[in-house]
């Protein structure tokens, strides 16, 4: 489910008798909804929730697991960490996970693919893949280690235990905790703090954070290449003028 007020595009997970478990399909729609943000000009960032009050994502749908052999489950792995969750963690614009209940299993694998989370006082989450016989499949592993470092991460996943939103906020898994009911209102202004400033400059952003957590590539070199080509922008000169005529910019993301 989308909707889009003020640049922002809402993507709400829909599925709220299966506590919006990630299915097939559900992931389909993600890749679809997200490709088509990411390539919308009057969209500058998103924000993700689940529906209802119960749930972000309870995880990946179990049921789909269940007759899958050692090659298919390699492929799922593989074609949809490129088809959604690299997707959304390489995006373009800034992408905030407001997690409104559980988010377990893929449920947080998708939260963590996210640029930045918050949580209501009420959610909880986990890693609980290997009370199935499995692990997390989803970025999981990596993401969870880089956000709240290796030892509470392989805690949480060897343990399979579920943390509470003040626990996630004090290992630095989510930045903010809020009432349920203030949750997205926390989430759109965070939002529209973030796109308000350059568009450009947010993606290059994103790309050289990024660099310095991917295998093989140098974050620092990175970082001097984006912000090299920041300079080639009609936002930065504007950034500029703007600052020096003590006005407010006025990006075009150009
Ligand atoms: N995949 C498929 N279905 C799921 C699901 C998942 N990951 N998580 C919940 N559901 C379904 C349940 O099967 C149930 O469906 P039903 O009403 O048709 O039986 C419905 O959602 C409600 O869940 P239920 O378990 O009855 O709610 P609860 O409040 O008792 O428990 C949880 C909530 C989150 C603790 C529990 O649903 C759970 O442990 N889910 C699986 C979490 C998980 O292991 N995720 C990682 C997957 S890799």
């Amino acid at each position: 489910m989308t909707d889009t007020k003020d640049r922002i595009q809402y993507i709400t997970i829909n599925r709220e008798s299966k506590l919006n478990a990630l299915n097939k399909f559900t992931l389909c729609e993600l890749h679809e909804a997200f490709t088509d943000a990411f390539n919308n000009p009057g969209v500058g960032g998103i924000i993700i929730t689940g529906a209802g009050l119960k749930a972000f994502v309870a995880g990946a749908d179990i049921s789909e697991f269940a007759d899958l052999d050692a090659t298919q489950g390699t492929a799922i792995a593989r074609d949809n960490q490129a088809l959604v969750f690299d997707l959304i963690a390489n995006g373009n614009k800034p992408v905030i996970a407001a997690i409104n209940g559980f988010a377990l299993g893929g449920g947080l694998e998708l939260a963590m693919a996210c640029h930045s989370r918050i949580a209501a006082e009420t959610a909880r989450m986990g890693l609980p893949e290997v009370t199935l016989g499995l692990i997390p499949g989803y970025g999981g592993t990596q993401r969870l280690a880089q956000l709240v470092g290796k030892g509470k991460a392989l805690e949480m996943i060897l343990t399979a235990d579920m943390i509470t939103a003040a626990d996630a906020l004090q290992y630095g898994l989510v930045t903010h905790v809020v009432a349920p009911e203030l949750l997205l209102a926390k989430a759109e202004e965070l939002m529209l703090k973030m796109i308000s400033n350059a568009p450009l400059a947010l993606a290059a952003a994103i790309r050289s954070v990024n660099a310095g957590l991917t295998d093989g590539i140098n974050g620092y070199e990175t970082e001097i290449e984006e912000f090299g080509k920041c300079f080639g922008t009609e936002d930065f000169k504007e950034g500029v003028a703007a600052f020096l005529e003590k006005r407010k910019a006025e990006f075009k993301g150009r």
